[in-house]
Parts: structure tokens; C-alpha cells; sequence
């Protein structure tokens, strides 16, 4: 394992928890508490194999479509997780939120910016979750972000769309996983992963664990990268 590449970036799109609970017979929000306890296990173990920056794909723009209890319920599931008192400091986590934080209740504002500023003078990994997140979204947001400061249009480039977007600072993502089965990308992470190698697997995100991500890693590291060279 010590000779694999590692990605710096790894992008993990947390789907499939609603076929988990479907297929025990039991209601979609069973899947995604059960899916709570995956990520910790997964956030645990890249920061134990060393990875510098991991973006989980939490909740989408278009998941406001979803009925009413079931976005209450992943709602709840974040201020929980952020109750918690996580062990951040131990760990030296850098967390951040990336999305539109705007539409969520002023409570899970208050804890998610809390955290964030707890954590943000850390040195080790960063842990992005994406909360009301959309890759147009964040690239429509860098653009209005650029004409509010006044930028010629002459003047902008790719570096500087870059650093309006959430992920401003950040390595791009060199592997975006994604479990459940579905090949798409669903509006994550569209700008930074230009680039990015796919690793798609048949597994449903609650039963996500450490061989999964070792096993996605090491497909990434057999892979020939090439960026349009040769
Ligand atoms: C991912 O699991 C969780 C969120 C999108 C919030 P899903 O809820 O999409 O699970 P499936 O795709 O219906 O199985
Ligand atoms: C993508 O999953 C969003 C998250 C995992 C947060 P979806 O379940 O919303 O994606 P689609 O609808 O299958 O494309
Ligand atoms: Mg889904």
C-alpha cells in the first residue's frame, strides 16, 4: 500500500442510502443515519492514510426537491454531527462548508460557522462537506463574486475563477469516488475536476468502508494521468 499514488483531493459523493434502507424494508432516513456513521469511518481513515484535502458530497441544490421530513432529517443529521464536539484539535482537521449556506436554519448557520472558525487555524487535513452545493452554483457564485469586485473582463482568467470559487486555495480534485452504482457526476465538483480520474463502484454508501476507499485509491494510482500530454 506504501508504494500507491496518492490523490491530494479526493471527492467522495455520499449516494445510495435510500436503496440501503429500501431493500431492509425500512424508511429512506434509516439509510442516511446509517450513512452518517460511513462517513466518519471514511473522513477517519483518510486522515489516517494521509490525505491532505477530501470533499464529501453531503446535499445538492436540487435535493431541496426531496420531500420535506427527508431534507429535515439530513438537516438534523448535520447539527447532530456538529453537536458531537468532534475531535478536530486532536486531529488538526481543517473542516469547511462548501455551498450556499444561506437557505439553512439560522441554528445549523451558527454551529457550521462555529466550527469552521474553531478548526480553521489547523494544520492537517482539510474536510470540506458540500452543504447546498452545486458545481454551477459555485462557478455562477465565483462569477457574480468577480463582477462585485469590479474585474475587467480582460483581466479574468482561470486562476482567478478559481480563487472565488468554495474550493479557493485548494488542490483540484484528482478523484472523485462515487458509490450506489450511478455514473454521473450530479453537479458535484464540475470546474475542479476537469481533470479528475472516476472511480465508480457498486457498493451503497452505508456499507462504504476503509477497503472501499483503498481499494479506489488504488485504482487511481494505476491509472496514467496524462493532462493532454503525452
Ligand atoms: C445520498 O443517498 C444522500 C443524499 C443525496 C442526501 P440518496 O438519498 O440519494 O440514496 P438513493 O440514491 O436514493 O439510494
Ligand atoms: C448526489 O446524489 C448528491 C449527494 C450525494 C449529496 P443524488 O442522489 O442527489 O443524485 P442523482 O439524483 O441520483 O443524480
Ligand atoms: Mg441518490
Amino acid at each position: 500500500m506504501d508504494e500507491r499514488i496518492l490523490p491530494r483531493h479526493i471527492g467522495i459523493i455520499m449516494d445510495g442510502n435510500g436503496r440501503w434502507a429500501k431493500k431492509r424494508l425500512m424508511p429512506r432516513t434509516a439509510g442516511h443515519v446509517q450513512g452518517a456513521k460511513a462517513f466518519r469511518k471514511c473522513m477517519r481513515h483518510c486522515i489516517d492514510i494521509g490525505i491532505e484535502c477530501v470533499t464529501f458530497y453531503a446535499f445538492s441544490t436540487e435535493n431541496w426537491k426531496r420531500p420535506k421530513e427527508e431534507v429535515n432529517a439530513i438537516m438534523k443529521l448535520f447539527s447532530d454531527y456538529l453537536d458531537e464536539g468532534l475531535d478536530t484539535e486532536k486531529d488538526d482537521v481543517v473542516m469547511r462548508f462548501i455551498g450556499d449556506m444561506e437557505p439553512l436554519d439560522d441554528s445549523l448557520k451558527k454551529k457550521i460557522a462555529k466550527l469552521t472558525s474553531d478548526t480553521a487555524g489547523n494544520h492537517g487535513m482539510v474536510c470540506n462537506i458540500a452543504v447546498n452545493y452545486g458545481g454551477r452554483d459555485d462557478i455562477l457564485h465565483a462569477v457574480k463574486q468577480l463582477i462585485k469586485d469590479g474585474a475587467d473582463p480582460d483581466s479574468i482568467t482561470e486562476d482567478s475563477i478559481g480563487e472565488k470559487l468554495y474550493t479557493a486555495g485548494l488542490p483540484d480534485v484528482d478523484l472523485i469516488i462515487r458509490p450506489s452504482g450511478e455514473q454521473r457526476i450530479s453537479n458535484f465538483l464540475i470546474w475542479q475536476a476537469a481533470y479528475a480520474e472516476y472511480v465508480f463502484m457498486d457498493v451503497l454508501w452505508p456499507d462504504f468502508n476503509e477497503k472501499h476507499l483503498d481499494s479506489a485509491i488504488e485504482e487511481f494510482s494505476r491509472r496514467n494521468r496524462r493532462f493532454g500530454g503525452v
